[in-house]
């Protein structure tokens, strides 16, 4: 039976880091700094936020990313949006164990949304876990690991230098839409955007240390409002397509109801911004929308996509599906097959729907069986992967502007297209470089090049 609980009561006030209370110093036995290992699932936030941390464990003097192996401190950043997302952090948690007491003075520390979900009560449920914090408010950690490992520290230690070709920026931080399946507003708190000049900077500084594609992050991407520059996502774009170097420029993730002209006029019209547009729909079905408060029906969603179609006419458009939500029936499921059908995405994420405590769709029954749901999800995904396989196909015969990124295990190298298709050539494409290829053969997922 799951408790009646009211949407937000259940969490408790984020600790700044809470640490168990008998925990010794860490003795360090080797005279190098000591070295972290992150480890890291969930979206792309966790993956900028993942990043911020390894420059803060730097600047204080640890050494980031090490392999668990020869780690010190291992930290998981992890992610609540599925129960199966859960249940691999404890499971990595679970592995962890064996690796602590392996060596004296090892210690183990958890942030993300699974903190902004259970809070300290991780520390009584995983005995071996030394410390949780809240990912906002790092400091608080970075000063208890500073006291513990003082003389160790040899700080600060300059970032590698990186290779790194790809780029996280979060814009805005949480989310003030309240979808009822949703425990993000929860866990990452309402919506905060960065000033503008702030993103410009750190965009520079990114493609300095050689980014040549940055992502502007939010969960709301496009309800980015800077008041004191009076400049919204499509204004924010503008000013970072400017910083010089950079060659391409995406956001995730978008609310339908938010997808603007001006945001379109953006894509269309940046140099850097690339023709792709991801709009999670989650259901076709206008009921079920409305129980999952999303705020907007299929035929205002489809009128969005055929205007960024019109508008952006070679876009490429994905979406995010949730199957067998509460009470969703066979002819709700069979509404959303058409709308895929109809609008034919280049791709589609499906998951099937989890229920996430103190949400308010976990007040409501659970009712679609197990086995409806993986029949759901794999309709889906035979009827997108035919729609993916015949939109990649089309392609053939024609060029493509590849951004390499790197070198496979076969030494083919791999990139993407602007509008976001996997791309494997044999020419020999330094990463980082854009190269006109023409498209030789087309699978569902990726597109084969010379
Ligand atoms: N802000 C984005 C995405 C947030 S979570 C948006 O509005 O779309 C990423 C995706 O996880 C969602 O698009 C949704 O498809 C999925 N998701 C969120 N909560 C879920 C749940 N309880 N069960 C299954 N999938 C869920
Ligand atoms: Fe969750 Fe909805 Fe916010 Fe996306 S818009 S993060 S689905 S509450
Ligand atoms: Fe997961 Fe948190 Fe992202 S719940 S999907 S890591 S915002």
């Amino acid at each position: 039976m799951k408790a009646a609980v009211t949407p937000g009561t259940r969490f408790l006030p984020l600790p700044m880091a809470q640490a168990r209370p008998n925990r010794e110093p860490i003795v360090v036995s080797s005279d190098e700094a000591p070295k972290v290992h992150i480890w890291q699932i969930g979206c792309q936030m966790n993956s900028a936020d993942a990043d911020s941390l390894a420059e803060g464990f730097s600047e204080i003097g640890l050494r980031p990313g090490a392999a668990l192996e020869e780690a010190d401190l291992a930290v998981l950043v992890t992610c609540a949006v599925r129960q199966h997302a859960e249940d691999k952090a404890s499971g990595k948690l679970g592995e962890l164990a064996a690796w602590k007491q392996a060596r004296p003075g090892r210690a183990i520390a958890l942030t993300g949304c699974m903190v902004g979900e259970h809070g300290g009560n991780l520390l009584k449920r995983f005995r071996h876990l030394d410390y949780v914090f809240d990912m906002r408010e790092p400091d608080g950690f970075f000063a208890r690991v500073r006291d513990l490992y003082q003389g160790a520290l040899q700080g600060p230690i300059p970032l590698p230098a990186s290779d790194r070709l790809f780029a996280y920026l979060p814009v805005i931080l949480g989310c003030n839409e309240m979808c009822t399946y949703c425990i993000v507003p929860f866990v990452r708190g309402r919506e905060a955007s960065r000033p503008a000049d702030e993103v410009v900077t750190e965009a520079r500084r990114l493609v300095e240390r050689g980014v040549v594609e940055i992502t502007l992050l939010g969960q709301n991407v496009n309800s980015y409002w800077d008041a004191d520059s009076d400049a919204g996502l499509p204004e924010l774009m503008a000013r970072v397509d400017r910083t010089p170097g950079l060659k391409r420029m995406r956001f995730l993730t978008s609310h339908p109801r938010n997808a603007s002209p001006d945001l379109l006029a953006a894509i269309a019209e940046l140099p850097t911004a690339c023709e792709h547009l991801h709009l999670p729909v989650q259901s076709g079905s206008d009921s079920c929308l409305r129980r999952m408060k999303r705020e907007y029906s299929v035929a205002e969603y489809l009128r969005t996509l055929a205007a960024a179609r019109r508008r952006v006419p070679n876009i490429s458009l994905s979406t995010d599906i949730i199957v067998g939500f509460c009470g969703e029936t066979d002819s709700e499921f069979e509404e959303t097959m058409s709308v895929l059908r109809e609008v034919e995405f280049d791709t589609v994420h499906i998951q099937a729907y989890s229920p996430r405590p103190g949400t308010a769709a976990y007040r409501r029954v659970d009712d679609v069986p197990r086995p409806v749901k993986s029949q759901r999800l794999q309709r889906v995904l035979e009827l997108q992967r035919s729609i993916s396989r015949r939109r990649n196909e089309a392609l053939v015969g024609s060029r493509v502007e590849v951004l390499v990124e790197g070198r496979g295990a076969d030494g083919r190298v791999f990139g993407r297209t602007r509008q976001n298709r996997i791309v494997w050539s044999d020419r020999v494409l330094e990463p980082g470089t854009v190269a006109d290829l023409e498209v030789t053969s087309a699978t569902a997922w990726q597109l084969t090049a010379g």
